[in-house]
């Protein structure tokens, strides 16, 4: 069975996260999306409402499961027995970090490859920073976002701007 692991801050999950996960799920067999601990950035939400959130979205493709982890991705990799890691690179300025990444899981877990989807055009400039400073100041994050998640995300980031 081909698994992959698609990991991410998901904080929150947008379309281009959920575009992402379900091309990824057309060609693996299983596809493990994983909130994972990313250093540089701060939470806006709970790891478990990121799962959460994630689970609602998903709740259609069968072939994806929800997972979080809070240790190195290249060991829960191994462990899953995932033969990839697919991320979505969006901009050129996504690419320098994406392989270093890349480079640092290869050296650690060998036997994973990491698979780089290119955005669709319409995603190009969606990111979660984005939609969290769109939300926070009021703005309207409907079609950033899926309708499922749109009050959680605006009940923790709408801070009566209006
Ligand atoms: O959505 P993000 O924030 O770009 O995702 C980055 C993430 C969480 C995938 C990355 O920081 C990560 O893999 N964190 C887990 C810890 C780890 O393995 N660090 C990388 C060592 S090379």
């Amino acid at each position: 069975m081909s698994i992959a692991v698609c990991p991410g801050s998901f904080d929150p999950v947008t379309f281009g996260h959920i575009d992402i996960i379900s091309r990824a799920s057309k060609i693996f067999d299983k596809v493990i999306v994983l909130v994972s601990i990313n250093p540089n950035k701060e939470a806006s939400f709970t790891v478990s409402e990121r799962v959460n959130m994630l689970k609602a979205v998903t709740e259609g493709i069968e072939n994806v499961v929800i997972d979080a982890y809070d240790g190195l991705l290249a060991d829960y990799t191994r462990k899953q027995g995932a033969s990839a890691i697919v991320k979505g690179l969006r901009a050129v300025s996504d690419f320098e970090y994406e392989f270093q990444m890349a480079l640092a899981n290869k050296k650690l877990y060998s036997n994973a490859e990491t698979i780089f989807f290119t955005t669709t055009s319409e995603n190009m400039y969606l990111s979660s920073s984005v939609v969290k400073q769109i939300a926070s100041l009021g703005g309207d994050i409907t079609g950033f976002v899926p309708d499922e998640i749109l009050e959680t995300i605006k009940n923790r980031l709408n801070k009566g701007v209006q």
